[in-house]
């Protein structure tokens, strides 16, 4: 049985750097951990946290309940016609497991490249960037009943993807532990470059017939220059999500503001770029006390230093007001408010 620590300090755990502490915390180092931990009494009694990277959390007070912090190793590779079943323990790093399958020559996963976090929670909100989703090569993952400490296995028609979504954050919202998850890739690389970023600097690097590994190599690169690196100053990527709205609402806006940044959604829906919305409203590389908005992606809310959640939180209802009162549109938080 793993040890149980008390008042333990968040800060280490979560990529905001939020100066929040645990009542109680446990570190989940196997399935076997998991499963004998799963009938402790503490388990019915507290609150609990299932973290895995805490690269999409934001503390805005400390943790009053039970942390489980999963750290669950392992990737093993089984083969399958074409294709490779790819199967990674939660707590192995997402670009840990990213690398692997570059390396190894396992096609799918390569546009991921870079976001922070665990396996174990790339399903949860089916992480996307770059034209691929975790929903692309999800083969199935197995996850531990909280209430009865058995195992489940989901699978791709169970688990209600959609954008940034899955059923574990709705109806099973903290109800599942992640154990594993298993990914379909191919041994014959199937490219996808289509996202503009990414075919700009390939023509930048005069890439015409990019390998795996290139595209790898490419979204990094995108991905430094946009994005903010946790490990020197805190934040938890996009801080909302691009808002869908119906063709006839995009219609108003678009007739307003003609420059607005859009794609379709199937036939009736567009995605609007939230990061536009909110550099349009003048908070590009705004500073607020110790938090602000990113210089380079007004998308992401960092932490310059000091910054509690509740000051976060309350610069980031400021966004959502000015946002929806200039353009009628009501952003919804991507990151998940403790
Ligand atoms: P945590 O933050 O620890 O947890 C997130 C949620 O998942 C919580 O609700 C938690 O309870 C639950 N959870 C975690 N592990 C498990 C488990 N084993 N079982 C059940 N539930 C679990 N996201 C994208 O989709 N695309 C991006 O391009 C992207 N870019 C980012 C860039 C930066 C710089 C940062 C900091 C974040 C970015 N993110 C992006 C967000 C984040 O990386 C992802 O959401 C990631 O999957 C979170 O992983 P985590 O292990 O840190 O999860
Ligand atoms: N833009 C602006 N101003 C900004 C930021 C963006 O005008 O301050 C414009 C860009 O110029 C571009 C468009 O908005 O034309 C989209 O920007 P970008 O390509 O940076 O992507 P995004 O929509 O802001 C989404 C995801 C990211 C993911 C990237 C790449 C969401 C909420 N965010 O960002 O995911 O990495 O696409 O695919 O869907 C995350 O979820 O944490 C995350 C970082």
């Amino acid at each position: 049985m793993p040890p149980i620590q008390e008042n333990i300090s968040l800060k280490p755990f979560n990529t905001f750097g939020i100066a929040a502490q645990a009542k109680y915390f446990v570190d989940i180092q196997s399935e076997a951990d998991l499963e004998s931990f799963l009938k402790h009494p503490m388990v019915k009694e507290e609150t609990l946290l299932i973290l895995g990277g805490g690269s999409n959390v934001l503390f805005t007070k400390d943790f009053m309940g039970l942390v489980l912090k999963i750290s669950i190793p392992g990737i093993t590779v089984e083969e399958d016609g074409d294709e490779s079943i790819v199967t990674a323990g939660a707590g192995v790093v997402w670009n840990d497991f990213v690398q692997y399958c570059v390396q190894h020559q396992l096609a799918g996963v390569e546009n991921l490249t870079l976001i922070p976090g665990t396996v174990g929670a790339s399903p949860v909100q089916n992480i996307g960037a770059y034209g691929v989703e975790l929903k692309d090569v999800f083969h199935s993952c197995t996850a531990y009943a909280v209430e009865t400490g058995r195992s489940r296995v989901f699978r791709f028609e169970d688990c209600q993807f959609g954008y940034r979504d899955s059923i574990f954050k709705n109806e099973l919202k903290g109800a599942y532990i992640i154990s594993s998850v298993s990914f379909r890739l191919s041994r014959h690389a199937r490219i996808n470059s289509q996202y503009g970023a990414i075919q700009a600097e390939l023509a930048n690097r005069n890439i015409t017939r990019p390998t795996i590994a290139a595209i790898s190599e490419v979204v990094s690169s995108i991905r430094v220059s946009k994005l903010p690196d946790p490990a020197t100053i805190g934040n938890a990527g996009s801080f909302f999500k691009n808002p869908v709205i119906p063709a006839a609402q995009l219609d108003e806006i678009a007739a307003r503001f003609p420059k607005v940044i859009y794609y379709p959604v199937g036939k009736t829906h567009y995605k609007l770029a939230a990061g536009w919305l909110i550099e349009s409203c003048g908070f590009k590389g705004v500073i607020s006390g110790q938090t602000g908005t990113w210089k380079n992606q007004a998308l992401v809310l960092v932490n310059h230093g000091e910054a509690t959640g509740e000051e976060v939180y309350s610069f980031s209802e400021k966004i959502i007001d000015e946002v929806c009162q200039k353009f009628g549109v009501t952003l919804e938080r991507e990151v998940n408010i403790l």
